[in-house]
């Protein structure tokens, strides 16, 4: 499969079409950002782990019914997907409180949730991605009813999937994000990537934190933890 013209390039990837009008390649980018491009930096190697650890995961959740993007692992940092249009939603599913959920009702980091929890943000860069509800994104004709209700089972049924792969790696998934995409004939299936900067990860031994918050708040071994949290699931997979 060649890559043709570039596409789109985000801030972690770039998506390039293929002579296949249906198929894509993304190409994993080491550089990194966060508070919405504020701070920028580049993290070694990082572009290979993702590729590699999302092509994993998302191997696991096929197999376990859940559909996704991925088609085949083309070589270190590129991986060929199925076209799809992006539901422009930030789709986060929570465990355990962090980040700005925490922020937002002032409870410390770490505390375990009752119930996961789904939230959405409005996928919008110039707005800062905003929280929304589902009557927002109805309202807004940025979903259907019939695909929020799917997005949601689906949300739920990968968290518990990823909940128990990582928990069987000695690592708690905290929380993370998912994007959704629509292919021509209407379906929902996941898209974007899984990797340590769209999940937290927490040492389940130490609670040391294995994934971009190390970044964020300039935690330092931001590389060892990226190879850390790899080799985890490498050797899960030799079991
Ligand atoms: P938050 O606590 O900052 O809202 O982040 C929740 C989860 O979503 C966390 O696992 C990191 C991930 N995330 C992204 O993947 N992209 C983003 O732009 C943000 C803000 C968070």
């Amino acid at each position: 499969m060649e890559k043709q013209e570039l596409l789109y390039e985000g801030k972690a990837k770039k998506v390039y079409r293929t002579d296949d009008p249906q198929l894509y390649i993304i190409d994993y980018k080491d550089d990194a950002t966060a508070f919405n491009g504020l701070k920028k930096g580049t993290i070694g190697g990082k572009g290979i782990i993702n590729n590699q650890m999302s092509n994993r995961l998302m191997q696991m959740l096929e197999r376990e019914g859940i559909p996704t993007h991925f088609v085949q692992e083309l070589s270190e940092r590129q991986a060929l997907v199925r076209k799809v249009s992006i539901v422009p939603l930030e789709v986060i599913v929570r465990n355990i409180a962090a980040g700005s959920f925490s922020k937002r009702y002032g409870v410390v980091e770490g505390m375990a949730l009752e119930t996961p929890v789904v939230e959405l943000s409005y996928k919008n860069d110039a707005l800062g991605d905003p929280l929304l509800n589902d009557d927002h994104a109805l309202a807004l004709k940025l979903a259907t009813r019939q695909e929020l209700d799917i997005i949601r089972s689906m949300a739920l049924k990968i968290n518990a999937l990823l909940q128990q792969f990582w928990a069987e790696c000695g690592v708690t998934l905290v929380d993370f994000k998912l994007e959704f995409g629509k292919t021509d004939d209407g379906r929902i299936i996941l898209a974007d990537e899984i990797s340590p900067d769209t999940c937290r990860l927490w040492d389940t031994a130490t609670g040391k934190k294995l994934d971009k918050d190390r970044f964020r708040r300039d935690l330092g071994d931001v590389e060892a933890a990226y190879e850390e949290v790899m080799n985890r699931l490498v050797a899960h997979a030799q079991h």
